[in-house]
Order: C-alpha cells, then sequence, then structure tokens
C-alpha cells in the first residue's frame, strides 16, 4: 500500500507535484505545462530535495520543447530554456547532470518534446530504483536496534519514491529493526519538522523531533549509533554539500565518535568538483531567517547571511551509500571507479 503521495509525474501533458511548502497541514497538488511555473516550483520549494528537483528539471525541459515545437535539434530558444531551467536552485548537482545528460541524445529525425519526455520518465524510474537499492545496501551500517539521527528531508517526496537517507531508515524499519529516528527540524524552513515528521508519522516510525541545536544533546542523551543525511552535490574527493547545519552535525559526529554516512545516488555525485571549494553555495532570502512563516521575528534593517546549504568534509565521513554500493575510503580513488 502506498503511503506518500508522488512527489512528482507526468499527467495527460503535465506535471503535477504536490506542494511541499503546504505540508504537513494541507496536500495541494499542482499541476501545469508550463516550464515556467516548474521552474517557478523549484525556486520557492514547492519541490525540493536534489533527486526530485532533477526529475522536475527533466520534464521542465519536455514542457519547453513541446511548447517551442522544437524540431530535431536544440534551437536557440529551447537552449534559452534549458539555461532558464539550469540557473533555478545552483547547488544540487542533479539539475546540471540531467540537463546535460538531455543534451548529449540523439534529436535527429525526432520530435525532440517526445525524447526529452521519454528521458524525464526513464530518470524518475531510475530514482526509484536508485533510492530502493540505497536503502538495501544502508541496511548493513544499521544495527539491529539503533538510534538514528538524519537532518533536513531526504524520503520519498524528494526524490522520485522512498528515499535516501529516510530510505535506509524505512528498509531498517521494514527489515524488523528496533530503529528510534531523532529528525533535526532544520531551520529556516523546518523541511525536518514539515515534511521528514510527516512521512515518519505517515510510516509509522517511532522518531523524535529536536530543534537543530539540540542534535549535541541529543547524541548524549539517546546514545545515537550512526548519523545519517543526504546530499545535494557530492565532489570528487568526497566534501559534501547538504543541507545548512550538516557541517555542524559532522562535527558532532566526530566528538562523539558517531559514523556520520551520506546516502545519496549517483546522479547526486560531481566529479567535476575536485572539491567542495568547487560547489556552489547557494543563498536565499534574508527574508527566510528574519521572518518565522510571514511573521517578521528580527529587526528591520538588519544584516543577514543565509546560506542555504554547507559543506562536510571528507574526512568527516565515515561512508557513503549509493545505489552501486557503499563507498569506503579511500574515497577520491573509490568515488572514481564507483562513477567511472
Ligand atoms: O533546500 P532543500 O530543501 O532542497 O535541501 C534539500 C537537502 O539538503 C537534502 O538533504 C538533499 O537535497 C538530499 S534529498 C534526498
Amino acid at each position: 500500500m502506498t503511503l506518500l503521495p508522488d512527489p512528482i509525474r507526468w499527467d495527460g501533458g503535465k506535471v503535477v507535484i504536490i506542494d511541499q511548502t503546504q505540508l504537513p497541514h494541507s496536500e495541494k497538488f499542482l499541476s501545469s505545462d508550463n516550464y515556467r511555473d516548474v521552474c517557478e516550483w523549484i525556486q520557492s520549494l514547492r519541490i525540493r530535495g536534489a533527486p526530485a528537483i532533477g526529475i522536475a528539471a527533466a520534464y521542465a525541459a519536455a514542457l519547453a520543447a513541446f511548447e517551442f515545437a522544437s524540431k530535431d535539434e536544440i534551437d536557440d530558444k529551447l537552449d534559452a530554456a534549458l539555461t532558464d531551467i539550469h540557473k533555478t536552485r545552483p547547488t544540487a548537482v542533479n539539475i546540471k547532470n540531467v540537463l546535460a545528460r538531455l543534451r548529449k541524445l540523439n534529436l535527429q529525425g525526432k520530435n525532440v518534446g517526445e525524447v526529452f519526455l521519454n528521458e524525464a520518465h526513464r530518470i524518475l524510474a531510475e530514482e526509484i530504483n536508485a533510492c530502493e537499492k540505497i536503502g538495501r545496501f544502508g541496511l548493513e551500517l544499521v544495527p539491529d536496534k539503533a538510534v538514528i539521527l538524519t537532518h533536513c528531508h531526504t524520503g520519498g517526496l524528494a526524490t522520485g519514491g522512498y528515499g535516501t537517507a529516510l530510505g535506509i531508515i524505512r528498509a531498517a524499519n521494514e527489515a524488523g529493526k528496533d530503529i528510534m529516528v531523532i529528525a533535526d527540524e532544520t531551520r529556516p524552513l523546518l523541511q525536518g519538522a514539515r515534511l521528514t515528521a510527516y512521512e515518519l508519522q505517515k510510516l509509522r516510525i517511532n522518531f523524535k523531533l529536536i530543534v537543530d541545536s539540540a542534535s549535541g544533546i541529543a547524541m548524549k542523551k539517546f546514545k545515537v549509533d550512526l548519523v545519517v543525511v543526504g546530499a545535494d552535490r557530492i565532489a570528487a574527493n568526497g566534501d559534501t554539500a547538504n543541507k545548512i547545519g550538516t557541517y555542524n552535525l559532522s562535527i558532532l559526529c566526530k566528538e562523539h565518535k558517531i559514523p556520520f554516512y551520506i546516502a545519496a545516488p549517483i546522479s547526486s555525485f560531481d566529479i567535476s568538483a575536485k572539491s567542495g571549494e568547487d560547489i556552489p553555495i547557494e543563498e536565499r532570502s534574508p527574508d527566510e531567517v528574519t521572518h518565522f512563516q510571514s511573521c517578521r521575528s528580527a529587526p528591520e534593517n538588519i544584516s543577514v547571511y543565509a546560506p542555504a546549504f554547507d559543506v562536510s568534509p571528507a574526512d568527516n565521513i565515515a561512508a557513503f551509500v549509493t545505489e552501486r554500493g557503499i563507498i569506503r575510503r579511500p574515497f577520491r580513488e573509490n568515488i572514481a571507479k564507483m562513477i567511472g
């Protein structure tokens, strides 16, 4: 039985998503046949999570190709639309990887919209399959009785379905392991409080919600066995960009001698980035920090720094769980072998 709504699907010439900004209070669906709407959905986090926005980018590209009736090639209008899609969010490499994949397709004598749409369907199916495999490979890292801490939201809605870090948690629960999850609320947009809590509750997985700054005391009090999070971009040396606050967690794990794992599909690796230094970090509107929902919580006219992501150094990471297996040290060599 499916307990969770589909994060994204294609229905009668339109892309349909569940609006993640309205969860958990309202399960509201949005649909459109205009790629500009999909770009807005990505920018405003109505759809979010690295794999999910990669899939959305592929469907947006198909909509653009249908709109411009592009024949046989990526003409100027379609090229400009692909560039707009690319610019929606800079950190998750999935958008860049998906668009590069579409640009390499053989379009000769074909309808570009149809070719892109079929590829988008394939990308969605691959992402779902990758998550299920990540869940299975991750099982060996979870003791039979385990307290697992996670950050942000990496579940079915952030991917094609099933989830990455949350996929491992889900697989451990389905395998009958006795798990308890500690979910960080994830300031400022509360992906943990709104979305991770929503999914864990639907899946009937035992969890506690904490504020981000309680993760240190929670590690001590609940004897956390492992921390597992997702990724927006993993560089060739293993440095990993993920939701702001992940870096802090990686340091806390070092201090508490807790293994810190990254669960991510191959589509989230970027071996053209040599290290975290090469990963662009998205900065979001100061309003997301100065306001709590629509209510202002900070004084007017102040200076704000609002990075959406940070980079956890490879040194702090115990292993990566991918759909092709677990990547252990030495990371540079083993990532190259796995991606190659
Ligand atoms: O800004 P968001 O909500 O898109 O950030 C999402 C994250 O950082 C996730 O942890 C990451 O994309 C992995 S989702 C499987």
